[in-house]
């Protein structure tokens, strides 16, 4: 690979950097909501069902592994890895933006066609920048024989970035990707959220599933800012919406829209919470990152392993069999997210 193109070299800092900002705190207002215990569930352990309908496929589970890498020497070890991890536990996993590899194909496609080489049979999701053309979309979910695409918007990210874009004019090019590619298309935010106002502009031009990755974990604001050594832009944080609150925002739209929930997933509460709050799926980025850049692969397995055996006791403590019945237990807000739903007509 050449080593000066700079969009490669982002993509290494990234990556170091994602990591280094870790921590198992996150702040995605999970903490900030409470569910309450079913004293008599009335259900044995081995009934439990956690199985989810991904767009259109039956999953075993209600998790994914969201977008992070690939166009880098790191990322095609980094990707070889989780996607290993991601067949074991038979879950989608995501590419990283694959616009290096529109702009460099012969440099950079091994560092993401080793999601699919390593996981040939399971549900691999390509990633693009809302201002890719249909025809380059297409051409992504070519490379990894995708069974679905994100595209990925990240205003936030690109003002905090030195190099970032200057031009957001996106809705019309995502109607044309939606309407002329062959897989189903999900957009997504790359973590500061996603209110009611834009779910309504993204349904309006025929998206259908939407991946609100809300503040609370990774923060590209921060990742940004410490790659531009002059200026400190975490400020434009401010402005995001929390996981949490992306999710209430969403809720006049479930009815409408598939809602896949990330930012800030830490725990297999986050997971039952998020789907408690209409979420379809629930994805990570930064806690695979960590447990992968930390610790072997066969360690994540367990990790992983030991978090899917939780999803299963924390359902059996509220009574839910399946992912419907998740999203019946009673739950309780803070003051603070009542406060935010009143004030955005959120009922
Ligand atoms: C990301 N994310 C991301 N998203 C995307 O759509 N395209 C991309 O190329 C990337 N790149 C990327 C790199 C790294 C190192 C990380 C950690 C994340 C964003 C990611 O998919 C997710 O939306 C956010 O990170 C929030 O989730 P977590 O990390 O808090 O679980």
């Amino acid at each position: 690979m050449p080593k000066q193109d700079e969009q490669m070299q982002r993509k290494v800092e990234h990556l170091f950097l994602a990591e280094k900002f870790f921590t198992d705190e996150a702040y995605a207002d999970f903490d900030n909501i409470r569910l309450l215990h079913n004293a008599l569930p009335e259900l044995s352990l081995n009934e439990i069902d956690l199985s989810t309908d991904f767009l259109g496929r039956k999953m075993a589970l209600p998790i994914y592994f969201n977008a992070i890498t690939g166009g880098s020497n790191p990322s095609t070890k980094f990707n070889t890895e989780l996607s290993k991890l991601a067949r074991q536990l038979d879950i989608p996993v995501s590419s990283g933006s694959m616009g290096v590899f529109l702009r460099l194909p012969n440099e950079t496609s091994d560092s993401f066609t080793v999601l699919r080489t390593n996981n040939p049979d399971g549900f691999v999701i390509a990633n693009v920048s809302a201002k890719v053309n249909a025809q380059q979309a297409q051409s992504a979910i070519d490379l990894l024989n995708a069974n679905a695409l994100q595209i990925h918007l990240n205003g936030i990210q690109e003002l905090a970035m030195p190099e970032g874009d200057q031009e957001f004019y996106w809705l019309d090019n995502i109607k044309e990707i939606v309407a002329k590619v062959n897989v189903p298309v999900i957009v997504k935010e790359v973590g500061f959220g996603i209110s009611q106002n834009n779910l309504a502009d993204l349904y309006k031009i025929g998206v259908r599933n939407v991946d609100i990755s809300g503040f609370g974990g990774t923060d590209f604001a921060q990742i940004e800012s410490a790659r531009n050594h002059e200026l400190d832009l975490t400020y434009l944080d401010q402005f995001s919406l929390s996981t949490v609150e992306s999710l209430l925002e969403s809720l006049p739209y479930q009815n409408r829209l598939t809602i896949f929930a990330s930012g800030g997933i830490r725990t297999p509460m986050d997971v039952i919470k998020a789907l408690r709050l209409g979420a379809s799926a629930v994805g990570m980025s930064g806690l695979v990152l960590h447990h992968l850049q930390k610790y072997s692969l066969s360690e994540t397995e367990i990790f992983f392993a030991e978090f899917i055996k939780q999803l299963k006791l924390i359902m059996a403590v509220i009574g839910a069999k399946s992912i419907a019945d998740i999203k019946k237990a009673p739950i309780i807000f803070d003051e603070r997210l009542i406060n935010y739903a009143n004030q955005r007509n959120i009922t």
